[in-house]
């Protein structure tokens, strides 16, 4: 089905939802993992926790970067015509960094695994990752193979991106989510509707 001006097709509904739980269930784990790995009655849990993380977080890869060719390669809705421009720009911007952390994000923990190094130690620590528990997910090529400086500088560069980015994106869901609903409560527009198809259109 193709994505039309006025709304948006299942196949954009889906990804949407799919990557929207995806993120607002990793940024919780991944911040409740870090604070009990080290703590000895939660560190087997926390470790499994990790390995769920790795697997939603590689998921949530491949979906947003299917979402980016969908989105590139599909027509789509227009703002409505009642937007003032600022608005219309600031929705621009803030879709555009939403592509940026739904794939930043993810691709940053991955180069942080596959370097294999732990920052606080500084010491070695491969650990393969196991995809739902079904089969290996490769680490990034040359990576892991690189000189210990390097993996070491690489794991602490990408932690830095990722745990900064997990603010980032505590934001930009907010304001994402909180401009849905005042164009359905305060401008009583379709913008919220075309993207959750239990709501009837309005117009
Ligand atoms: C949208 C996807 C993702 C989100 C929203 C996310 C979110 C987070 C958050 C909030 C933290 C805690 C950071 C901190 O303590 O400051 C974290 C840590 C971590 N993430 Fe992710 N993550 C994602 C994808 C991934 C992927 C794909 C991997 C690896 C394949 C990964 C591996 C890790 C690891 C290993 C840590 C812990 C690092 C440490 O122990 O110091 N993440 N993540």
């Amino acid at each position: 089905m193709q994505d039309t001006r006025s709304r948006y097709s299942m196949i954009a509904i889906l990804l949407h939802w799919a990557i929207a739980l995806g993120i607002i269930l990793m940024i919780p784990l991944g911040w409740w993992m870090t604070d009990h790995i080290t703590d000895p009655s939660q560190t087997a849990r926390a470790f499994k926790a990790y390995q769920i993380h790795k697997s939603i977080g590689l998921t949530i890869l491949v979906l947003s970067l299917l979402r980016l060719v969908w989105r590139l390669t599909h027509r789509f809705p227009e703002l409505p015509p009642h937007m003032p421009g600022w608005e219309k720009a600031a929705a621009r911007i803030s879709h555009v960094l939403l592509y940026v952390i739904m794939i930043a994000m993810p691709l940053t923990g991955w180069i942080y695994v596959s370097a294999g190094w732990n920052v606080q130690m500084h010491v070695p620590f491969p650990v393969p990752t196991f995809w739902f528990g079904l089969f290996q997910w490769p680490h990034i090529p040359g990576i892991a193979e690189a000189s210990d400086a390097t993996r070491a500088s690489t794991a602490a560069t990408s932690m830095a991106i990722h745990s900064s980015l997990a603010w980032g994106a505590v934001a930009l869901v907010a304001l994402h989510a909180a401009a849905a609903l005042k164009h359905h409560v305060f401008d009583r527009d379709d913008v919220l509707a075309r993207m959750v198809p239990l709501l009837r259109p309005r117009g």
